[in-house]
């Protein structure tokens, strides 16, 4: 016999009758369980990360979902070292890794169809859809499933002192495992997060084709934007977000970020996400923008574009600055190059440009000196950064590995640079005020130097004009 579920006052009662009619006469069908290919890449991440601690238990959850207000909750986004080890997208699961072993998915059943949770529950089946039993589950990704009611036991049994926790994602598993550290507290289970963000470095096969996905997804989504972006009157930065967004959710889950909209002065603004202003025919548009695709991996792309259908002589001198920029960056890129010296190659070009444009105070030398780097006035953000199941990639990876490390074959990573003339500068001359550009693309590493997996958008001024005028001569178009 069933429990009842817990209920709210808002729910409605349910007479003894209709209870006992609702319980039966369901039938229970199987539910074909895909082929996962990639179950194996999931496997060898395990062992990867089992292997870097040995004879240790490694306890990885995905978190739960987020209440949006009341009984409405947030879209679940699975933590992405969890699915980059398991492929699992449902909230609430926990990976426990055993030494040497392939580990075991604690995971939440599913209420048998003579339940009350059955139909009564907003988590119930009847209410969200069938899930995976324990045993499809397991078929499905390549790994052993147990019943999430048997976590706390199973966590309680851990021995402390040899199990590390990625914390800091589910409060839950957090106070069930005793922390680890007898010395610096944080450090050892914190080295769970940096060893994770330092497999993921160097992307696989099936990786590689999910990003290049995401990114043939998110090519469409800027040319259905382009298609829609009137020459000669003002639209809503929003009715551009949202196109992309039905791209994104077409094509993928949705969009990797919040999308940064920004027509005429609102694209100085880095994470200008309000999207509320308007697109003014003269002005420049940047559109920062990515798709995330069906297995959490994302672009990260950002184009500028005239709105008008052609730059101005100085809306293209600056264009063509940080084009050449982002081209000097791109063209530095190989295995064994240093993080750093991609953003220096960068950045030497920008100063340059804004030498010419006569606003650096000092020397291009000088500016680039440490001690002053007086162009990141103008400059403001880095070169770029790793790409994968997040938009910023492996963040926790120690700065030897990434920061102030060496590229290597297989790494993804953004190539961004920008200008920005804030519309407050006086240091700049008054029609350069309100100008942000900025150019971003994403790119393979591999033996021969950097591949742009985004090339599908032209990104010199000559091309960008060509492009956009060929999305306006082709019309609007729904995702098909
Ligand atoms: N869209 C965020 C970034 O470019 O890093
Ligand atoms: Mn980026
Ligand atoms: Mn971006």
């Amino acid at each position: 016999m069933s429990e009842k579920p817990k209920t709210e006052s808002h729910d409605p009662d349910y007479p003894e009758k209709l209870l006992e009619f609702m319980r039966t006469g369901w039938r229970n069908d199987p539910m074909p369980v895909p082929e996962r290919p990639q179950a194996g890449h999931h496997a060898r991440r395990r062992a990867a990360l089992s292997s870097a601690f040995p004879g240790e238990i490694i306890v990885v959850p995905t978190g739960h979902e987020r209440v949006r207000a009341n009984d409405t909750n947030h879209p679940f986004r699975p933590g992405s070292d969890f699915a980059w080890l398991t492929g699992d997208y449902d909230p609430g699961s926990v990976l426990v890794l055993h030494p040497g072993g392939e580990g075991v998915l604690y995971t939440e059943t599913r209420a048998s169809r003579d339940s009350d949770e059955f139909f009564r529950s907003r988590q119930g089946e009847l209410w969200v859809g069938r899930r995976q039993t324990l045993g499809e589950k397991a078929t499905e990704l390549g790994i052993q499933t147990a019943a999430k009611s048997e976590l706390t036991s199973a966590l309680a049994d851990l021995p402390p002192g040899r199990t590390r926790v990625l914390r800091g994602v589910d409060h839950v598993v957090d106070a069930g495992v005793q922390p680890y550290d007898t010395d610096e507290p944080g450090t050892r289970d914190g080295e769970v997060a940096q060893v994770i963000a330092e497999l993921k470095l160097v992307k696989d096969e099936w990786e590689l084709a999910q990003l290049r996905a995401a990114i043939e997804a998110t090519v469409r989504g800027f040319e259905d934007v382009a298609r829609v972006l009137p020459a000669d009157r003002a639209v809503s930065e929003r009715l551009i977000e949202g196109v992309f967004a039905l791209r994104a959710r077409h094509d993928g889950n949705g969009v990797g970020y919040s999308s940064i909209v920004g027509a005429g002065a609102h694209g100085t603004i880095l994470h200008w996400t309000h999207n509320h202003g308007a697109t003014l025919p003269g002005e420049l548009l940047l559109m920062d923008m990515g798709v995330e695709g069906h297995h959490l991996y994302t672009a990260d792309v950002t184009r500028t574009v005239p709105i008008s259908g052609t730059f101005t002589p100085l809306q293209r001198q600056v264009y063509d600055i940080v084009y050449e920029s982002q081209q000097a960056g791109i063209d530095s890129i190989k295995p064994g190059v240093n993080f750093k010296d991609v953003h220096q190659a960068c950045m030497r070009v920008l100063a340059e440009g804004l030498h010419a444009l006569g606003i650096l105070p000092v020397s291009v030398d000088e500016a680039m000196d440490k001690e002053s780097t007086l162009y990141r006035r103008w400059t403001l953000h880095g070169f770029g950064h790793m790409l994968g199941t997040d938009v910023h990639d492996c963040a926790r990876a120690r700065k030897e590995k990434y920061r102030e490390g060496q590229l290597d074959e297989g790494y993804v990573l953004t190539v961004e640079p920008g200008l920005y003339f804030q519309p407050e500068d006086e240091l700049v001359p008054a029609e350069l005020r309100g100008i942000g550009i900025r150019i971003e693309d994403d790119v393979l590493i591999t033996q021969e130097g950097a591949i742009v997996l985004s090339n599908g958008l032209p990104r010199s001024s000559d091309e960008v004009e060509a492009w956009l005028a060929a999305q306006r001569e082709a019309g609007p178009r729904l995702p098909a």
